[in-house]
């Protein structure tokens, strides 16, 4: 399986979650809760392409630590985005979540991208 799919999931995510964090500061509660259950269900196209990806490093890499490093990472960026539009969504501060956001995505692309081999094939 490929990482086009994974790709697409994780960009498509930040996609949304731009769109629903617009929504919410324009007041349209609504359709911001719609947004953000699309965005819950493409958390799951990420965690199936990802756990996919994962499974390539079992067979006796020496990168399976870093891989693993990078699914955790991945779903911190998943736990940055709900904590940050939770926050955003009940009038509180979302500087936690932003900071976890921030954080778990420079490791997340730092190891994807630049650490382990992937590619697009
Ligand atoms: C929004 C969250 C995520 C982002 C931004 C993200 C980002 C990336 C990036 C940039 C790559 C490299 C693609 C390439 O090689 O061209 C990648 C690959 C990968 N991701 Fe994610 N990811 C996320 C979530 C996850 C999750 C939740 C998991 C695990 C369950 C995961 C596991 C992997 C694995 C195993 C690879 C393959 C690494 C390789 O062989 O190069 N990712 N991801």
């Amino acid at each position: 399986m490929n990482t086009h799919l994974h790709v697409t999931a994780w960009a498509l995510a930040f996609i949304l979650f731009i769109v629903a964090l617009v929504l919410h500061k324009q007041g349209k509660e609504k359709a911001a809760k719609i947004v953000q259950m699309i965005l819950r269900l493409d958390y799951l196209l990420i965690l199936y392409s990802g756990g996919d990806l994962i499974m390539n490093y079992f067979n006796g890499s020496p990168m399976l630590a870093e891989a693993i490093v990078k699914g955790i990472a991945g779903i911190g960026v998943i736990a940055g985005m709900e904590m940050t539009l939770g926050k955003i969504k009940d009038g509180d501060s979302a500087k936690v979540g932003w900071s976890v956001l921030i954080v778990a995505f420079i490791i997340t692309i730092a190891l994807g991208f630049f650490r382990l081999p992937g590619g697009f094939n």
